[in-house]
C-alpha cells in the first residue's frame, strides 16, 4: 500500500479499510490491457463505458492499450424496487458510434446482481454487434441473479458496498485511486 493510500484513508472517517489499493488496480489494470491488445490485435474494437461508475477504469485501460481501437459512452440509470435493482434500465444517452458489425468490449465498473448488464446486452445486442464482450474491473459472485459470461474481470470482492476509483456513494469518494470498504 503507498502512502498516499494511508494517508487518504486516515483523512476519510468514513472509510472502514482499503480492499484494493491502488498499485494493485494499477497492475492488474495493465494485465487486463494486455490481454485486450492480444485478443483484438486484428480488429479495431469499440470499448463503451457505462457512465459514470467506470470512467476512471476506462482512462488507465485505454492507455495501457497497445491496439487502435475507439471509445464511446452510455449513460444509464437504473430503475430500484426498494433497495434492490430491478435491472430496468433507462438509456439517459445513448452511442454515438453505430455499433452494427462492429466488435464491442463493455467496460464496466462492478457486476452485482448482474440485472443491470444484462438489459444493456440485450438491448445492445439488436444492435447485431460482430461480438459483444464485457470488461469489468469488480466482480460481486454472491449477489448475483443474471448468469453473465465476464470475458474480463479484475477482481472477484465480497458482498461488501465498495467505492472509489470510479465508483461512489452519494456522489462522492470517485476520486479515491483505490478500492475501499464503507463504514456501516
Ligand atoms: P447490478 O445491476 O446489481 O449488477 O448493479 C450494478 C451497478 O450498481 C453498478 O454499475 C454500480 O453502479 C452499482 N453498484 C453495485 N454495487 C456497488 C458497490 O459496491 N459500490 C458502488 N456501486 C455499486
Amino acid at each position: 500500500m503507498t502512502w498516499d493510500d494511508e494517508d487518504l484513508l486516515r483523512k476519510s472517517p468514513n472509510l472502514e479499510r482499503i480492499l484494493i489499493p491502488s498499485l494493485d488496480i494499477q497492475q492488474r489494470v495493465r494485465q487486463l490491457a494486455n490481454e485486450v491488445s492480444r485478443d483484438y490485435a486484428d480488429t479495431v474494437p469499440v470499448l463503451v463505458n457505462i457512465l459514470k461508475g467506470a470512467f476512471v477504469f476506462l482512462a488507465d485501460l485505454t492507455r495501457c492499450l497497445t491496439i487502435p481501437h475507439e471509445v464511446d459512452f452510455m449513460a444509464i440509470s437504473s430503475y430500484h424496487g426498494g433497495t434492490q435493482t430491478t435491472g430496468v434500465v433507462k438509456i439517459e444517452k445513448d452511442l454515438k458510434t453505430n455499433i452494427t458489425g462492429r466488435d464491442v468490449l463493455v467496460v464496466e465498473d462492478i457486476v452485482d446482481t448482474g440485472l443491470t448488464i444484462n438489459y444493456l446486452l440485450d438491448m445492445l445486442q439488436t444492435r447485431a454487434p460482430r461480438s459483444l464482450r464485457i470488461c469489468t474491473l469488480l466482480d460481486k459472485p454472491h449477489a448475483r441473479r443474471k448468469e453473465i459470461p465476464l470475458a474480463y474481470t479484475g477482481f472477484e470482492i465480497p458482498n461488501e458496498f465498495v467505492i472509489g476509483y470510479g465508483l461512489d456513494y452519494d456522489e462522492k469518494y470517485r476520486n479515491l485511486p483505490f478500492i475501499g470498504v464503507m463504514k456501516s
